[in-house]
């Protein structure tokens, strides 16, 4: 199943062509799944999101992908939020939170969906978590699991700095980990390659610096829910997504055995 996440990345008036449905969910599947991937930048998120996507039939939804999505907008149509959001953005800083929630509010309905989401990029504060936690709670939704990829420093830089994305269909690839058959050509749809501006080293350094400072505290906050599930990420994409799926069917085994003793 493919999801084309246009609700996600342009906003309530866009509609979903393929949106997820109960009977999408995958036979053996305990679905829908509410995932959240933590991690540094670059760790892979984006890249396991996709997999993932496919997996489990949830939507990928990344909060990068809207406001990068927003930048190739006309000037005019960028409120005055959104261009304050894209000038922190280019930094390598953190959007300030009022933004990033505003703007997930008027895209709740991807939330609510019963075909469920893995988020990519969000929360990234506490004050993020707790506002997701609230809305979950008001609609008698859960999280099934927190991921959180871990990844020594040198080896994010080297993702990063390696990164090349299609402007057309955001697809990702590394200049030598998984290179494109064309060169700066992108595989899937044959749009242009082109390297994030936040993919610098100067806004590599901002970007992991805000990380440790935001966000490593929600690794304390999903422990204390129970729902953090720490997951290495070295390896190819595909040995990641092998040891995601084993740690995630072993929750999976642990909710059936609990909910058994339980009737
Ligand atoms: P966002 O788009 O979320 O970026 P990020 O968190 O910095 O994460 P990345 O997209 O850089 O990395 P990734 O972990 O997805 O790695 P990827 O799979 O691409 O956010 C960008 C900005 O938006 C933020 O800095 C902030 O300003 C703003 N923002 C967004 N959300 C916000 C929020 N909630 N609050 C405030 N501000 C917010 O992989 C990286 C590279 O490695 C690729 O080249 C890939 O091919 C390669 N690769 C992946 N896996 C492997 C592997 N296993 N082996 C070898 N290579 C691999």
């Amino acid at each position: 199943m493919k999801n084309d996440r246009l609700q996600w990345l342009q906003g309530p008036p866009a509609k979903c062509s393929s949106v997820p449905d109960s009977a999408s969910i995958p036979a053996g599947s305990k679905g829908p799944w509410r995932l959240v991937l933590l991690g540094a930048p670059g760790v892979g998120k984006g890249t396991q999101a996709e997999y993932l996507t496919n997996r489990l039939g949830a939507c990928h939804l990344s909060t990068g992908d809207v406001f990068r999505a927003a930048s190739k907008r006309l000037d005019c149509d960028q409120s005055p939020a959104m261009k304050k959001a894209l000038e922190f953005m280019r930094h390598g800083e953190l959007v300030p939170d009022s933004t990033v929630w505003e703007m997930l509010r008027e895209r709740g309905d991807c939330l609510l969906h019963c075909g469920g989401f893995i988020l990519d990029g969000f929360p990234r504060t506490i004050a993020q978590a707790q506002s997701l936690q609230e809305l979950l709670e008001e609609e008698s939704l859960s999280l099934t699991a927190v991921v959180d990829y871990e990844l020594p420093t040198a080896a994010i830089i080297q993702r990063l700095s390696g990164r090349r994305t299609c402007e057309a269909c955001r697809a990702v690839f590394h200049v030598t980990e998984r290179p494109s058959k064309g060169k700066s050509i992108c595989d899937r749809c044959g749009g242009r390659l082109y390297q994030r501006e936040d993919d610098q080293p100067a806004s590599i350094k901002v970007r992991l610096d805000a990380y440790e400072l935001s966000t490593t505290p929600l690794k304390e906050f999903y422990k204390q829910l129970g729902l953090l599930v720490p997951i290495s990420a070295k390896g190819s994409p595909e040995d990641v997504l092998a040891r995601t799926m084993r740690n995630l069917n072993q929750l999976n085994k642990v909710a059936d055995v609990a909910a058994r003793r339980i009737s």
